[in-house]
């Protein structure tokens, strides 16, 4: 991939964003970066198999809520190979078991393209069990089970790349329609890694358009909606800390992500879709120099945000207004209510949130919900509750058929596919 380097960074405390960066070129060749390649400086050349070498280290985390399955078996084409797949799915079972076509989709996939993969329903027993018995008990609701939401599943599918030994993960939405896309998120992640100098880093993209049918016409946005709100707000934080206005945050909304897991399992999460914007949110709560920090030695190497804008239109599902809303009102409540929120920060947020008719006279916007880190997980305990009770965790095993070879994501946990 050929990737412009950023022509901007801005920090808050040990925090570097990275403006957005173009994609210049989707494959740049295999050849090592020479002196030629990189003689422009502003243009970087990140050889296709320096990308391969990411993708053997990263999972693609695929959160599921319903979607078409036509929709998903294209998401999962565009997966590149080396990735490990984990599916992640809240799809209803009953009256119609959707999780069962889910997994037979992803099953085919696997047979056919010689790939193993991880699946699991979010409301499975085995895995609230898991997050209870290893130490997280918060991610679970009142009847026992892991909370509904986006933010929760994600948690779930950085739990199970992290006991697959990987040391990035990605997210990718099943609801895109165009799997060249995904394959092109999924190289910029790698491309955001290779250029990262810490290793605690995070790449978010920022698409150059998101088409919609207008008056009979294909319309290519821009921007959503949600995105300007959210991007505006986290802007505001930081020119209020800095002194100087800035629309560096162009990546608040951005529900296609990576991290490396260093850095994802020291963080704290949201529940909900308030998980995306509060990613930056918590980064600067921990590591922008205003509140002390509890990692050191992330303090020390620092955090890098990668944006990167890539080039395939990003075509997903359209779920309505009533949707939009609801993201933006998460993205604003979780800013308001944070210890490094500033006061002329809140009085805007408040002042935008009445004017829209969210939040009525002296109503404050309401608390989200924000989950402990990671790193407090026993993940022996985890892997051995998982393989004990769950009862939808299924490893799909990378089978050669010709040479007999398989590979099981995580082999210390016993092959469930022997429940059916
Ligand atoms: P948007 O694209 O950000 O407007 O949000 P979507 O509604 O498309 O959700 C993003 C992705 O998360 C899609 O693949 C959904 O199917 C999935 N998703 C939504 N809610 C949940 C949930 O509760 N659990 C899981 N595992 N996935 C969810
Ligand atoms: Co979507």
């Amino acid at each position: 991939m050929r990737i412009e380097l950023p022509h901007r960074s801005e920090r808050f405390g040990a925090v570097r964003i990275h403006g957005v960066q173009e994609v210049w070129e989707l494959d740049s060749g295999g050849e090592p970066a020479s002196v030629d390649d990189n003689a422009w400086h502003s243009i970087h050349h990140v050889p296709s198999t320096t990308i391969n070498d990411y993708e053997r280290r990263m999972a693609i985390v695929v959160p599921v809520k319903g979607e078409r399955l036509k929709v998903l078996d294209g998401v999962l084409s565009g997966i590149p190979h080396d990735c490990l797949i984990i599916l992640v799915s809240n799809s209803e079972r009953d009256p119609v078991d959707r999780y069962r076509m889910e997994k037979e989709t992803l099953r085919r996939f696997c047979r056919l393209a010689s790939r193993s993969a991880q699946l699991i329903h979010q409301r499975d027993p085995g895995i609230a069990a898991a997050f209870a018995e290893a130490g997280m008990p918060e991610i679970l609701e009142d009847d026992g089970l892991v909370r509904d939401g986006k933010g929760e599943g994600m948690l779930i599918g950085l739990a199970l790349a992290k006991l697959s030994g990987r040391e990035f993960v990605g997210f990718i939405d099943a609801d895109n329609y165009v799997p060249g896309a995904v394959y092109e998120y999924v190289q910029a992640y790698a491309s955001g890694f290779h250029l990262a100098e810490s290793p605690f880093s995070m790449v978010r993209i920022s698409w150059r358009s998101k088409p919609k049918i207008q008056a009979g016409r294909l319309f290519f946005n821009r921007w959503g909606r949600s995105s300007q709100v959210t991007n505006r707000f986290l802007n505001l934080l930081l020119s209020s800390y800095s002194g100087f206005g800035t629309e560096i945050i162009a990546t608040g909304n951005a529900g296609e992500h990576a991290f490396s897991l260093d850095l994802a399992l020291r963080m704290q999460f949201a529940a909900g879709f308030a998980v995306e914007p509060y990613e930056y949110i918590n980064v600067f709560e921990r590591y922008g120099g205003v509140l002390a920090s509890p990692d050191k030695d992330v303090m020390k190497a620092g955090v890098e945000i990668f944006q990167i804008e890539t080039r395939n239109p990003h075509f997903h599902e359209n779920k309505g207004a009533d949707h939009v809303q609801e993201m933006r009102l998460q993205a604003l409540n979780v800013l308001y209510h944070s210890p490094i929120s500033v006061q002329d920060v809140r009085d805007e947020i408040a002042d935008f949130l009445r004017q829209e008719g969210v939040i009525g006279e002296g109503e404050e916007p309401p608390q989200e919900l924000l989950y402990p880190p990671m790193s407090g997980i026993d993940w022996d305990t985890f892997g051995r509750v998982l393989g004990d009770k769950s009862e939808s965790f299924r490893q799909i095993e990378k089978v050669r058929p010709a040479s007999l070879e398989r590979q099981t994501p995580i082999p210390e946990i016993p092959d469930s596919e022997s429940k059916g």
